[in-house]
């Protein structure tokens, strides 16, 4: 069977590999139908991504058709359409024992640490598999993954319908997170430096958007909330500086998401995180994510057509790649049809 390989910086490869059998009882073997293109996949390729190790099958976002289960599998079958959760714990350290195994002291992502899932079938643990009750277009499989990270984030920050949010970054992270605090019924202000993105935030449910370059970002929100500052800010551009904003443009007892995965120190005031009281949360991947995304997806909550920009065949990679890496303000979310 063919897989995506990149076998080192800039050399992405249609490699030759076996296809998985089952070895184990636990296991579980997909046909993929889609893979989802990251933007950590794109550092992946052009050697920016601190945890990857080469060659690596790439590829975190996908989903597909069970082909085969071992003996011991009981929450899929044979024909089931899935997504799969490429977060792999140790279910032993202490973040584990909290049920918080997005955070494993061991922790693995397909496509990062160990190889992915942009290939024609994957095996992966039954625990990381997840169904969809209703059929779904295949296409769309490997967009659940993304919008878990949004609803990561929306659950660590306990967002409703009350909140009033800033999320600074209008990719599709920022959109997704966007996208799922909308359907709690919150208010959410965009800011980018693009205005095509910030034209598509508008358009996908955006209350404000901001321009940054061309408004003061701190006078717009002290319009929008009477001088106070923003009850939730969340940085999904996660550049020191944005970090630093976030915490200058959030209100007295206000919360702060944080999802940066850079080690570049950013300078700020400890006393604005004191005498504002603030609660600055972190967010990473997942925690067990997927069976409310799968829902909202079903009951057309949350419509993952909307951050879809183009798909390729998965023999197309590089010209994949070629686009986002050409045009990233055009591009929201790429996908690999397998
Ligand atoms: N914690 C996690 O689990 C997790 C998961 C996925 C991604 N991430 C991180 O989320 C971040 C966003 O991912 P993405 O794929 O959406 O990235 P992206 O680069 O596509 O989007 C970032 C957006 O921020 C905009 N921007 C740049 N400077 C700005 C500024 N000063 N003010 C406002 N907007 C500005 C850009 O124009 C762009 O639209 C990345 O840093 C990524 O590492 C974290
Ligand atoms: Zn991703
Ligand atoms: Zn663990």
């Amino acid at each position: 069977m063919k897989a995506i390989k990149v076998v080192k910086p800039f050399q992405i490869e249609i490699v030759d590999v076996p296809k998985p059998t089952i070895t184990s009882d636990n296991d579980v073997i997909i046909k993929i139908t889609s893979g989802g293109i990251c933007g950590s996949d794109v550092q992946i390729y052009n050697g920016t991504n601190s945890l990857a190790t080469y060659p690596r099958v790439i590829g975190h976002e996908f989903g597909g058709i069970v082909e085969a289960v071992g003996d011991g599998v009981t929450n899929v079958k044979i024909g089931d359409k899935v997504a799969v959760d490429p977060v792999l714990s140790c279910g032993q350290c202490y973040a584990c024992s909290q049920n918080r195994s997005n955070v494993c002291s061991t922790l693995k992502a397909m496509g990062v640490h160990v190889d992915g899932g942009f290939a024609e079938y994957v095996k992966v643990p039954q625990e990381n598999v997840y169904k969809f009750s209703k059929d779904f277009d295949s296409s769309l499989l490997c967009t659940v993954e993304p919008y878990t990270i949004g609803m990561q984030i929306n659950n660590r920050l306990r967002i409703t319908g009350e909140d009033q949010v800033l999320v600074m970054g209008c990719g599709p992270i920022g959109i997704t997170i966007m996208q799922v605090a909308k359907s709690r019924g919150a208010k959410v202000v965009m800011s980018d430096i693009l205005p095509k993105r910030l034209q598509t935030a508008k358009e996908l449910g955006a209350d404000e958007t901001i321009l940054v370059w061309k408004e003061d970002l701190e006078e717009r929100i002290n319009q929008l909330t009477n001088g106070e500052g923003m009850p939730v800010v969340i940085d999904a551009v996660c550049i020191p500086a944005t970090f630093k904003q976030s915490i200058e443009l959030a209100s007295p007892a206000g919360r702060v998401g944080v999802i940066g995965l850079k080690n570049i120190p950013a300078e700020i005031s400890v006393a604005d995180i004191t005498k504002k009281e603030l609660d600055l949360i972190g967010s990473r991947l997942n925690n067990k994510c997927f069976p409310s995304v799968i829902e909202s997806f079903e009951n057309g909550t949350l419509d993952p057509r909307t951050i879809k920009t183009a798909e390729f065949n998965f023999m197309d990679v590089q010209k994949a790649f070629d686009l986002i890496i050409s045009d990233p303000e055009k591009v929201l979310k790429v996908t690999l049809n397998f």
